[in-house]
């Protein structure tokens, strides 16, 4: 890129976002429809919990709502196993509904998302039962392959899957005997599609058409850096091949995956007004992600460094500046995310001590024996967290509960777990049940409001202790995490939608200072307070914070004169 189109970038940068671009500034909730309420006393959340909560989640302030995949699923990975991709799972609600919803949602000036599964698709997806059945032209919508050994006992190649074990199954054959083995990067029961047969684009790019008949506004895509693999899928070698992981590994975030986004981007550009994705891509560097953000490509990519950032001014700082500086070079806009269904909860990320570098869910789960976790402290960086996120430049992605303060459940007993990564590490590994938790909403025992009916059952069991985490508690609590939140948005809507760059100010170890537009955004993560800048205060993160200094764990925004 020459300089002068560098220049070009960012006089557009600055102007700000039209209302095409909405994407490039918007706070995006991501609702993990499982365990945001549920409408019909089952303990599993639904769309009409959701519809019922819609008001809750406008008067917030975000943007637009993220709904993890809601289609018909066995449910073996909450939903990224989908069956059928153009109707609603049963257990969610109606294809109807679904209508009615984003119908609703835009009458509030809620836009919507939803979680596209496209790396692979259910066992019980048609197409995987019709190639089991040996039909040659569905067996080659997947990856099936000779396994290895005198007697093809041995896996095609070295790949693991993500949830533990082996990245292959092999399957018995129509008359009785051993067949191949067929590649599933996640667990069996999602067998990976294989993007260069073309019949899966074809049928990708009609249900990206599907909804976005239906008026949805744009696309999460899953696992985004895992559609192409190299040619011939070697061996990985000592390689990390975890989503996490930062070597580079044949089956991720091969070159070729590009050309199926600059095909994704026309469907989305030929609709009015354009929808839009973002994309989840675990990838080796700001730079490698940058890539999915070209302009004919991709319009938005989770900044994952930031999320695995410990509430440290040095490395966030570090996270901020290589993310900024990528996304500059192609024109895009960052987007920046502290929780998800994933990941620990960032409060009890915070509530531990803090490393001097990047770390992951595996990492942070191999502590929690060792190290009790300090949730009060956790809070109150999690506040001066929210707010540093909230001042950055870009989009920015909340996880539902992050705003009521939730911690991660820890102590889940193993009999109730149900993530496949809990059940494919042969329970070695906690898994993501933790942090999706059904949200509370009122009242002062579980279901906390999270089902009408008192006598339902949640399907993961919520701590006694939320009860002073409900949405009905915090509202009439000034000082709560929800009513942060809601200052925080809505001072965010007057001062920092522009899509000004930020500014570093001079600031002492241990702490961050930037400047947006008029307002200075102060982060201390030190041992001790320090001097703030005299000015108007227009939100703290901490309680009793006087003009000129700046107490330790808490951010700040000031208009300095
Ligand atoms: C993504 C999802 C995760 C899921 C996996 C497989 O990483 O966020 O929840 O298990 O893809 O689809």
């Amino acid at each position: 890129m020459s300089a002068r189109d560098v220049s070009s970038v960012g006089e557009r940068l600055q102007r700000g976002p039209g209302p095409e671009d909405w994407w490039k500034t918007a706070v995006v909730y991501q609702v993990y429809i499982r365990s945001f309420a549920d409408s019909d006393d089952d303990g599993v959340g639904d769309i009409g919990g959701l519809r019922t909560r819609l008001p809750y989640l406008a008067e917030l302030g975000v943007d637009a709502v993220w709904i993890n995949p809601w289609f018909p699923s066995p449910m073996y990975d909450g939903g990224y196993d989908v069956a059928e991709y153009r109707d609603i799972e049963p257990a969610f609600g109606t294809l109807t509904a679904a209508e009615d919803l984003i119908r609703e949602a835009h009458d509030l000036g809620l836009k919507i998302l939803l979680d596209i599964v496209p790396n692979h698709t259910s066992s019980e997806h048609r197409w995987f039962q019709a190639a089991l059945r040996g039909d040659a032209a569905a067996r080659a919508r997947y990856i099936f392959r000779p396994g290895r050994g005198d007697n093809a006992e041995l896996p095609p190649n070295d790949w693991s899957s993500n949830f533990g074990g082996p990245a292959w199954t092999r399957v018995t054959a129509p008359d009785g005997s051993a067949g191949e083995w067929y590649l599933h990067l996640f667990a069996p029961e999602q067998p990976d599609l294989d993007w260069t047969n073309p019949e899966v684009g074809d049928e990708f790019e009609d249900i990206l058409r599907f909804w976005f008949d239906r008026d949805v506004d744009g696309f999460r895509i899953d696992v985004a850096h895992g559609l192409s693999k190299a040619d011939g899928l070697p061996d990985a070698g000592p390689r990390d091949g975890s989503l996490a992981g930062n070597a580079f590994h044949p089956a991720w975030d091969q070159d070729e995956v590009h050309e199926i986004y600059r095909r994704w981007r026309k469907v989305a550009d030929s609709y009015d007004p354009p929808r839009v994705f973002v994309a989840e891509a675990w990838v080796s560097s700001s730079e490698r992600l940058a890539q999915y953000l070209r302009a004919d490509e991709l319009h938005a990519a989770f900044q994952f460094d930031f999320l695995r950032a410990p509430f440290r001014a040095d490395v966030m700082r570090q996270v901020i500046e290589d993310v900024t500086a990528a996304a500059a070079v192609v024109g895009a806009a960052s987007t920046w995310v502290l929780s998800n269904h994933d990941i620990v909860r960032h409060v009890t990320r915070y509530a531990r001590s803090q490393p001097a570098r990047l770390v992951d869910s595996d990492w942070e789960h191999a502590r929690w024996g060792s190290e009790s976790a300090d949730l009060t402290l956790g809070r109150k960086r999690a506040r001066a967290a929210i707010m540093l996120t909230l001042s950055l430049p870009g989009g920015a992605y909340l996880y539902q509960g992050e705003e009521l303060g939730l911690a991660e459940v820890e102590d889940i007993p193993s009999e109730l777990r149900q993530d496949p990564t809990w059940i494919q590490s042969g329970h070695t590994d906690p898994g993501r049940d933790g942090c999706r938790v059904p949200l509370p909403w009122s009242g002062e025992s579980p279901p906390f409001g999270f089902s009408a009916d008192d006598a339902s059952v949640p399907w993961l069991p919520q701590p006694a202790e939320w009860a002073t985490l409900t949405a009905a508690a915090e509202e009439h609590d000034s000082e709560s995490m929800l009513n942060l939140y809601r200052r925080a948005l809505s001072l965010r809507r007057k001062y920092f939608t522009g899509l000004d760059p930020l500014t570093w100010l001079e600031s002492s170890a241990g702490t961050l200072a930037l400047r947006r537009g008029d307002v200075q955004c102060w982060v201390n993560t030190g041992p001790s307070d320090v001097p703030l800048p005299q000015g108007q205060i227009l939100l703290t993160s901490g309680f009793g914070v006087d003009s000129g200094v700046l107490p330790v764990d808490t951010a700040v925004w000031v208009v300095v004169s």
